[in-house]
């Protein structure tokens, strides 16, 4: 695989922040989301609420090409989500998930770094000293 190593664009995506359309995923019998469609604007702040288990946080993963839909269609940040625009738009977006997957015996600083250099962020020195005043581990936060 060769990766196109500049960084994305700030804004070039003139429509809604994300487009969602009949979007569905399931596994075997179980469904987990069904024919979910919404548009979120750009800038727009948008909550989803539902019961346990409704398929909030599935439908966060899909949108963020972690895991395939099994129908359905969407647009990330401009992009068509497909398998082939995985790394395209996991540019674009940033999701704080649950459950961080930090390295507890690096630094918050060593953790930015890792990231930045797999997601082949350009010079990221400033932002990493600018978010990591304390050089602290995460495991020491509150
Ligand atoms: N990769 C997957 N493929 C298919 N189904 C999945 C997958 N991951 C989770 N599910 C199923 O999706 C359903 C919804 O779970 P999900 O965790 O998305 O709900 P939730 O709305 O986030 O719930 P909670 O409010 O408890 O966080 C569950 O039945 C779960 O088993
Ligand atoms: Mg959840």
């Amino acid at each position: 695989m060769t990766l196109d190593r500049r960084a994305a664009p700030a804004v070039e995506n003139s429509g809604p922040a994300i487009a969602v359309h009949r979007l569905t995923k399931r596994s075997g019998e179980r469904t987990a989301f069904l024919e979910v469609s919404f548009e979120v604007g750009s800038g727009e702040v948008f909550g989803v609420l539902g019961p346990h288990g409704a398929g909030k946080t599935t439908t966060v993963r899909t949108l963020g090409t972690l895991i395939a839909p099994t129908s359905g269609s969407a647009t990330i940040a401009g992009v068509p989500l497909a398998p082939e625009n995985e790394v395209e738009i996991r540019r674009r977006i940033a999701i704080m998930p649950e459950s961080p997957g930090l390295y507890l015996r690096l630094t918050v600083a060593e953790n930015l770094e890792y990231f930045a250099g797999l997601y082949e962020a350009p010079d990221p020195k400033d932002r990493i000293g600018r978010a990591d005043e304390h050089d602290a581990h995460p495991g020491d936060l509150p």
